[in-house]
């Protein structure tokens, strides 16, 4: 996991690193640090917490320099310490390097260099690279820049699992070196200083042209010019140079407290801009040009897999529900940590959905190789298009909800529902779909951004809520058919940023176990919207009632049943049944930002989470 930010350019590169770590938070924020060379010495700054942290320890202990590399850190190995924060040095003290990713063999990497002498002051596995690289370095009698990319090849063919890497030598001046298996990395040519970067979006407004760089990749970088060589000292292809659209950053909360807030607030923009241009009323039906398939080819598709991690997960369990009864075509959902173990049979008729909003999510990328790897046709659903996940699906669908900071994803996670809906109309259409009933479903999308704000309305009512049961010390959540998933999402949402213990179960389970939790303590949140299933979820409010189990019920606005026989209800606009989960979800992104808010939790950027988790 963490972000990467190194630069080498004209002038002092600290800023740079400073902002670049800044936009690349989302990778982690248990630590950061920043090192550049000055006058032929290595300079390191780290602090404990989050950017800001390190921006204000540089205040307090100024270090300029050029070149400079710097790491944001979610803690893999070794607890979140100021000695476990990168940047790590060699074992002379004058090569730094910045990590993300695994090493997998460093227990036994760092008995053979303890054994050769080396002492280490981390509990990283990280380090491990900086002593080996600078181990090699040293043994080289040359010590030029041409001896740091030899020590880098024999270094890292020593290494398993996965590594992005930049490194600096107080030795070498002007020189950055990076290296990359598995992890991603990007370089970046701007017109007076060039990049390494984990994420293109952290160089945005400073380089004209990106490179993304392979596995086996190591670049070498002067501030002029770059050459690309392999790890296995086989010949690099010709870099590819790419200009890179990077979207308007949102850099403000717009006069909402938190982030999460603004982006929740943001969801009907979000959905129109998602539908934008991918209706085509004359034939009742939704196209993807990113897809690059035609019709007769999807039709061939005898089997959907979606896979995906967290939040959008529970999206691919929900568009699980709505393809199947659209498009009549048998879905799967897979954790994409499981998938890509799993040995699923794929065949040439299966399409994989990979889906994860950054694109980045490192379980899911290896979803998408595993089943390119078996053939399958793979289709990324990212909100990042320019990501690893979009650049390498065989087609792809943005879900262009703009940049999320807050590390709950609200807006992302409805975007994905109302994609994979289409997904469904337009699959329907080329299967058994009539263009009455895909019109019906065109009407209700139509509807839904209005009524998604109408359900925002509703904030006042839910935060009294929030504020009657904020003392809970867990929460259960439930729900049928495409609501199960919103009640997974619910529970999911309140876990993250209040820290409460909740759980999401489908409704019918009650009896199966879940019953046993329920006490005069723990309060029951049922999705209870008019539908076919309306009268079951009554009948399961009641048992809950009967035990004395506090309910907290979401249904539909009009009805009468629901405010006699909870504690508490949530009203919302009247919708067709596949909208359900969309206005379902808001009120509970709502519920669970305002009882985090309660007990004043960094909602923002909850303990221990990274929006994107890039390790296994
Ligand atoms: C992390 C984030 C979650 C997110 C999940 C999948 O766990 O904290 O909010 O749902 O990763 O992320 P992706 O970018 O692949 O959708």
């Amino acid at each position: 996991m963490c972000g990467i930010v190194g630069t080498i350019g004209k002038t002092d590169t600290l800023p740079f690193l400073l902002e670049g770590l800044g936009r690349l938070e989302y990778r982690g924020y248990d630590s950061a640090g920043v090192a550049v060379v000055n006058e032929n010495e290595i300079k390191i700054r780290k602090a404990v917490g989050g950017v800001s942290r390190l921006v204000e320890e540089v205040g307090r202990n100024p270090v300029q320099g050029n070149p400079g590399i710097s790491h944001t850190r979610w803690a893999t190995h070794g607890s979140v310490t100021t000695e476990n924060a990168h940047p790590h040095l060699d074992a002379s003290g004058r090569l730094a390097l910045v990590h993300n990713g695994v090493v997998e063999n460093h227990k036994h990497l760092r008995e053979e260099l303890v054994g050769r002498g080396h002492t280490f002051h981390s509990q990283t596995d990280t380090e491990v690279l900086a002593h080996l690289i600078g181990e090699s370095f040293d043994q080289n009698a040359d010590r030029n820049r041409s001896a740091l990319v030899h020590a880098m090849q024999e270094a890292l063919r020593h290494v398993r699992g996965t590594y992005a890497i930049a490194l600096i030598h107080a030795d070498l001046g002007r020189f950055l070196a990076a290296a990359r298996s598995g992890s991603p990395l990007v370089l970046g040519i701007g017109k007076d200083a060039q990049f390494i970067a984990s994420d293109a979006a952290a160089l945005d407004g400073w380089v004209q042209d990106v490179v993304f760089l392979k596995d086996q990749d190591i670049a070498a970088l002067d501030g002029e010019s770059f050459h690309i060589a392999k790890v296995n000292g086989s010949e690099a292809a010709v870099p590819k140079l790419r200009k890179i659209e990077v979207e308007a950053r949102a850099t403000g909360k717009g006069g909402f407290p938190h982030f999460m807030l603004k982006e929740i607030h943001e969801q009907p923009h979000a959905l129109r801009e998602a539908m934008k241009g991918r209706i085509i009323l004359e034939e009742a039906t939704a196209r993807f040009t990113g897809l690059h398939r035609t019709n007769e080819q999807l039709r061939d598709l005898k089997r959907i897999i979606l896979t995906g991690c967290g939040t959008t997960f529970h999206a691919a369990l929900a568009g699980e529900y709505m393809i199947e009864s659209l498009a009549r075509i048998p879905v799967e959902c897979d954790y994409a940590s499981e998938f890509r173990y799993r040995n699923a049979p794929l065949d040439s008729e299966t399409a994989v959905f990979v889906m994860s909003q950054s694109g980045e999510t490192a379980d899911t990328l290896a979803a998408l190789r595993e089943s390119k790897r078996k053939g399958a046709l793979t289709l990324g659903i990212c909100n990042n298009v320019f990501s690893t996940i979009g650049r390498e699906s065989d087609g792809g669908i943005g879900l262009r909800a703009g940049v999320e900071i807050g590390v709950a994803a609200t807006k992302t996670f409805t975007s994905e529902l109302l994609i994979l809906a289409m997904l469904g109309l337009m699959l329907g259409r080329i299967r058994d779909l009539s263009q009455a009933d895909a019109m019906e479903v065109i009407e209700g999308l139509d509807e839904l951004p209005g009524l998604v704000a109408r359900t925002l309305e509703r904030e006042q009512i839910i935060a009294s809520i929030a504020a009657k049961y904020a003392t809970a010390r867990n929460f259960l959540f439930m729900g049928r058919q495409a609501n199960f998933p919103i009640a997974l999402e619910g529970a999911l949402k309140m876990k993250e940023i209040t820290y409460i213990p909740s759980a999401g179960h489908p409704s019918a389970e009650l009896k199966h176990g879940i019953i046993a939790l329920i006490n005069e303590e723990t309060p029951t949140i049922v999705l209870a919207p008019q539908d076919e299933v309306f009268e079951k979820n009554i009948s399961n409010i009641e048992e809950i009632k009967a035990r004395r189990g506090p309910v907290i019920a979401i249904g539909s606005e009009g009805d009468k049943s629901l405010e006699s026989l909870c504690d508490a209800t949530i009203l919302l606009p009247a919708a067709p049944t596949f909208l359900s989960p969309f206005l379902n979800t808001v009120a509970l992104q709502l519920l669970a930002y305002h009882t985090a808010v309660i007990h004043g939790c960094d909602v923002d950027k909850p303990r221990n989470l990274a929006k994107s988790v890039t390790v296994e």
